[in-house]
């Protein structure tokens, strides 16, 4: 396969330029070049090389030099060093510095430079691959794609904008269904670490006595089963993010030996001793009320306050409730191009239910009712006839809360609003039927933020 990656050679001695140069194209590179360091640092400024190849020795800075500098700024050009004849040392230094490979000048191969060369271009063109591969998957999870108007949203996207230019630890606290995973790629992708792969890990999903190796890995011979040495995923996010999900569920005992990897940012494969550094930035999430889990006993506080540095409560969908247009109106417009249908229209019934809907899954929940009426509609019109039974039952609309699912206060408050709105806003009236005062009545009121 011929080769068309770019290929920049820095070399002061023009006829040993003209080989190299010779030996490339014939190849299908495309090769330019410059006879000093500074020259060779234009070029690459001006346009992406997948390769150079330069002398160590140049007229103006050393190879090693023009090495580092594309290190530190072009860190996907490969660069392949020359040395003087009989200088290992050199080239060893070279690779030290990142150098892809070197090549000893004079006893030049043809079929040996070659090689090493297209071994350069196609780890170059390989890194380049995966970096555009990552920025696509980066985009479905940007701060732009989660949708919604409300305050209490735009103050949540907010903040995780604000700490994912950090590298703060984050815990993400929500209902089941309200984007804690979505926040959690959305941070990671906008922060310092996006060019690294996050690694997740539900803690829900794994069995207790399993979540210690999965995390830090395992060595040979650490329990029945372990035939070989295994990588954690915490080595895996090395240099990365490591999203924790479902931190409620974690087991005692990994959250004994998470706390000590926080405190001294190194981790020890389970039946090892040994123990390695590692920078790993961690962003937590649960659906569960961690307090009172600390209360129960199923929950370290220390572990806790760790976790807690910066903690973005995310809204349930009912207290947003004026987003669900715009959600809705999105996942109807995204399903349908992706079922390859056309876009149906929106009755203001349909809506409304909707809006006055009690959400448990939120928006999750959402999303799948519109899939399941886009799928069921004959029409080109959603109607409340296309969604489930549970949204005319009257005690799943919003307003109207299942009693079953409230607190004593909670009860207390969906009571005297019902009264309130059957007395049609009569305080004095309210408070008689409710056998309280009516400063009561107002103080209650005014608690509720109601007027
Ligand atoms: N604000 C939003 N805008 C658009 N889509 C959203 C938003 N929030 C959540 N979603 C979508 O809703 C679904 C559920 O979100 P996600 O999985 O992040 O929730 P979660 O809080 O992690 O839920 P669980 O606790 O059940 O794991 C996903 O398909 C996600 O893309
Ligand atoms: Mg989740």
């Amino acid at each position: 396969m011929n080769h068309t990656e770019s290929v920049l050679i820095i070399d002061d001695e023009p006829q040993l330029m003209q080989l190299y140069s010779k030996f490339l194209s014939l190849e299908g590179f495309d090769v330019e070049s410059a006879s000093t360091g500074y020259e060779g640092l234009d070029l690459i400024k001006e346009k992406h090389f997948s390769l150079v190849i330069t002398d160590m020795k140049l007229p103006d800075i050393s190879g090693l030099q023009v090495l580092e500098k594309i290190k530190n700024e072009f860190p996907d050009t490969e660069v392949i060093v020359l040395t003087a004849y009989g200088n290992i040392h050199d080239g060893v230094a070279a690779i030290k510095s990142g150098a892809f490979d070197y090549i000893t000048k004079g006893d030049i191969d043809e079929d040996d430079f070659i090689l090493k060369v297209k071994k350069a271009a196609d780890k170059a063109s390989l890194k380049e691959q995966i970096k555009n591969l990552r920025e696509q998957v980066g985009s479905k999870f940007r701060f732009s794609k989660i949708l919604g108007n409300s305050k209490l949203l735009l103050d949540a996207v907010s903040l995780g904008k604000k700490v994912a230019a950090t590298d703060n630890t984050v815990l993400l606290l929500g209902e089941t269904g309200t984007g804690k995973e979505l926040f959690a790629q959305a941070i990671h992708n906008s922060g310092l670490r996006k060019d690294k792969t996050l690694v997740a890990i539900n803690c829900s999903a794994i069995p207790k006595d399993l979540q210690e190796s999965e995390l830090f890995g395992y060595v040979k011979g650490a329990f029945t089963g372990a035939v070989s040495d295994k990588k954690g995923l915490f080595e895996e996010a090395n240099n990365s993010t490591i999203f924790l999900d479902e931190i409620g569920d974690m087991s005692l005992d990994t959250q004994a030996k998470l706390l000590r990897v926080l405190e001294t940012n190194t981790i020890s494969k389970v039946g090892d001793t040994k123990t390695k550094n590692i920078n790993v930035r961690i962003i937590s999430a649960t659906n569960k009320d961690l307090e009172s889990e600390i209360e129960k006993g199923n929950f370290r506080s220390d572990l806790f306050y760790r976790l807690n540095g910066f903690t973005i409560k995310l809204p349930s969908l009912n207290e947003r409730a004026e987003d669900i247009p715009v959600l809705a109106n999105e996942f109807i417009r995204s399903y349908s191009v992706k079922s390859k249908k056309n876009i149906p229209q929106v009755t203001d019934e349909f809506m409304t239910k909707l809006i006055h809907y009690k959400w448990k899954g939120n928006i999750r929940e959402l999303k799948n009712i519109i899939e399941r009426a886009i799928i069921i509609s004959e029409s080109d019109t959603l109607t409340p006839d296309y969604l489930p039974q549970e949204f005319f039952s009257g005690i799943s609309e919003n307003q109207s809360l299942n009693s079953k699912d409230l607190t004593l206060e909670e009860l207390e408050k969906d009571h005297i609003l019902k009264t309130l709105s059957e007395t049609d806003h009569n305080k004095t009236l309210t408070a008689k039927k409710l056998g309280i005062s009516s400063v009561t009545l107002y103080r209650k009121l005014k608690e509720y933020g109601v007027d």
